[in-house]
């Protein structure tokens, strides 16, 4: 069993990576492999509408979308965790996404995601709706906690105050490892939901 998790902030040791270092202690406890992925901090350009991946099935800017691409399709689940940046999620971490979800072909239904948003007052329940639709857009289940997944610090180390949330991440943590279990077993007892050849309906007339 094997969890992504991506760190959208540009710092690496901030409040967004005290969220999931509070997720990866309980994950490991439970016998989860766990890997970091540092994105806040690299120089990501967004989508650019080519198509290129229409064909080949992976970005045509060869960075760090298509190695993380390799690594979501061997990950039983997938945290998002960001910054909060004007209400909305860290621009990087979203050109990353966008891309990444965008020109991988390969099935992501079933694997668990969970969003973590960390701020210093407001705009999480925004950013913790922005990230939850690349789950939901792509039939991935969503683990939740006892809250939305937020966690309030300013400075790098304020996280540590906010009891409630790092409790949070430790709970959405167990959730999630329970999903992935659960999942696990459902495949190899009942087997997937059944794929239908997806049909686009754009609205042009
Ligand atoms: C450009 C920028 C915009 C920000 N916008 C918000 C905001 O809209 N709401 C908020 O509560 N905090 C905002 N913050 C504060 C960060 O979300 C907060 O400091 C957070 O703890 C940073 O996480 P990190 O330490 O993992 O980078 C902003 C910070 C920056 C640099």
């Amino acid at each position: 069993m094997k969890v992504l998790l991506i760190n959208g902030s540009p710092k690496a040791s901030g409040n967004t990576a005290r969220a999931l270092e509070e997720m990866t202690g309980i994950f490991h406890k439970e016998g989860v492999e766990t890997e970091i992925l540092h994105v806040g901090n690299k120089v990501i350009r967004g989508c650019v509408a080519c198509g290129s991946c229409g064909s080949t099935g992976k970005c045509v800017f060869n960075d760090l979308v298509n190695e993380a691409a390799l690594k979501l399709e061997a990950a039983d689940g997938l945290v998002l965790a960001s910054p909060v940046y004007y209400a909305s999620a860290n621009a990087t971490l979203i050109a990353f996404l966008d891309r990444l979800f965008y020109s991988t072909h390969f099935s992501k239904a079933m694997k668990v995601g969970a969003a973590v948003v960390v701020a210093r007052r407001g705009g999480t329940t925004a950013s913790f709706d922005e990230l939850n639709k690349y789950f939901t857009i792509s039939e991935m289940p969503v683990a939740s906690g006892r809250y939305w997944n937020n966690v309030f610090g300013a400075a790098p180390g304020q996280a540590e105050a906010d009891e409630e949330g790092l409790q949070n991440m430790r709970i959405l943590a167990r959730n999630m490892t329970f999903l992935m279990r659960g999942i696990a077993l459902a495949r190899e007892k009942v087997g997937m939901p059944e794929q239908e050849k997806i049909t686009f309906t754009n609205f042009v007339r």
